[in-house]
C-alpha cells in the first residue's frame, strides 16, 4: 500500500493503476462501516484509494472539528490488511488554498434538516467531495446510506455536474444491538449507548407500522416520538422520499424515514430506507 500526503504522491501512484478504481472517502477514526465499504469497493474494482481527511469546511463554528477521532496508525493498518492500494491522507494545505471558489448545496434540499440544523455543513461536504472525486479518478466512489442526505446531495451533484463516477450506495452497518455505528459513538458512555438504542428502535417501529399497513406519516412520527423519549433531545423526526421531497404518506420502495437526536455530547443520525 502506498501512503500519499501530498497531490503530488497521489498522482505518482495513481500512474501505476490500470482498470478500474473503486475510492472511498472518509474522515478516519475507521470502524466496521468504513470496512464494509472499503471491501465491497475492493470486490467491485482493479483498484482501491480510501482518502481519510478530516475535511474543516463542512465542521461548523462550536463543531468538534478538533475533537473529532484521528487515528492515523490504525487506520492505515487498517487499509493496509484490507488490500488499498493508495491511502490518501493530505494536509489542509494540501486540499484548500485561500480565497475559493466553492460548491453550495441545494437551496431546498441541502438546507432541510441536516442542513438546516447544520447550516453550510452540506456546502462543506460537496466541496471536498468534489475535489476528491476528482483527484482520485474513480470509476466508483462508495458511500454509507447511514447520511442518508449527504448521499443524495453527492448523487445530484455528479448529476448537475456531469461527472463520470459512479456513486454506490451501501449499507448501514450495525452493533449487535442496532445502534448504527459512527466514529462518534466512541463519546458514548455505557448509560448513553444504551439510551441511543432507541433511534433504531423508534425505526424498526415505523418499519413495522408499514408492514402492518399504516402509511399515514404523521401517525407514524407519532410514535416514533414516544420511543425517542429516552434521548435527551430530538431534532427531527422526518419521513422524505429518495429525492428528500415531504410525503404525506408512505410510498414503499420509494421512502426513507430519519431520524436525528442527542444523547448526552454527540449528536446521532439513523435512518431506514422503505
Ligand atoms: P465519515 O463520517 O468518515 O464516513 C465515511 C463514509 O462511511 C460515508 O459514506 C458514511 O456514510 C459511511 N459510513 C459511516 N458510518 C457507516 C455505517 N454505520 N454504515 C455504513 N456506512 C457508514 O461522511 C464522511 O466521512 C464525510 O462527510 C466525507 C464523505 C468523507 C467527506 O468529508
Amino acid at each position: 500500500m502506498i501512503v500519499a500526503r501530498t497531490i503530488r504522491e497521489l498522482q505518482e501512484a495513481k500512474k501505476e493503476l490500470r482498470g478500474s478504481i473503486g475510492f472511498v472517502p472518509t474522515m478516519g477514526a475507521l470502524h466496521q462501516g468504513h470496512l464494509s465499504l472499503i471491501q465491497q469497493a475492493r470486490k467491485e474494482n482493479d483498484h482501491l484509494i480510501v482518502s481519510v481527511f478530516v475535511n474543516p469546511t463542512q465542521f461548523l463554528e462550536g463543531e468538534d472539528f478538533d475533537a473529532y477521532p484521528r487515528k492515523e496508525e490504525a487506520d492505515s493498518r487498517i487499509c493496509e490488511l484490507a488490500g488499498v492500494d493508495i491511502l490518501f491522507m493530505p494536509t489542509i494545505d494540501q486540499m484548500y488554498e485561500k480565497d475559493e471558489l466553492c460548491i453550495g448545496a441545494p437551496a431546498i434540499r441541502g438546507y432541510i434538516l441536516e442542513g438546516e440544523k447544520r447550516p453550510g455543513h452540506f456546502d462543506g461536504m460537496l466541496q471536498i467531495v468534489m475535489k476528491l472525486l476528482n483527484l482520485s479518478s474513480a470509476t466508483r466512489a462508495y458511500f454509507g446510506k447511514k447520511d442518508a442526505q449527504q448521499l443524495a446531495l453527492i448523487i445530484q451533484m455528479v448529476k448537475n455536474y456531469f461527472m463520470q463516477v459512479q456513486i454506490i450506495p451501501c449499507e448501514i452497518i450495525r452493533d449487535e444491538k442496532g445502534l448504527a455505528l459512527s466514529s462518534r459513538n466512541v463519546y458514548l458512555t455505557r448509560e448513553e449507548k444504551q439510551r441511543a438504542l432507541c433511534l433504531s428502535r423508534s425505526l424498526k417501529r415505523a418499519s413495522k407500522m408499514v408492514m402492518a399497513g399504516e402509511l399515514d406519516v404523521e401517525t407514524i412520527k407519532k410514535e416514533m416520538l414516544a420511543v425517542l423519549s429516552e434521548t435527551d433531545r430530538v431534532e427531527y423526526v422526518a419521513i422524505v422520499d429518495r429525492e428528500f421531497k415531504a410525503l404525506k404518506r408512505v410510498e414503499i420502495g420509494n421512502t426513507i424515514i430519519l431520524v436525528a437526536a442527542w444523547v448526552g455530547k454527540p449528536r446521532l443520525i439513523d435512518n431506514i430506507w422503505i
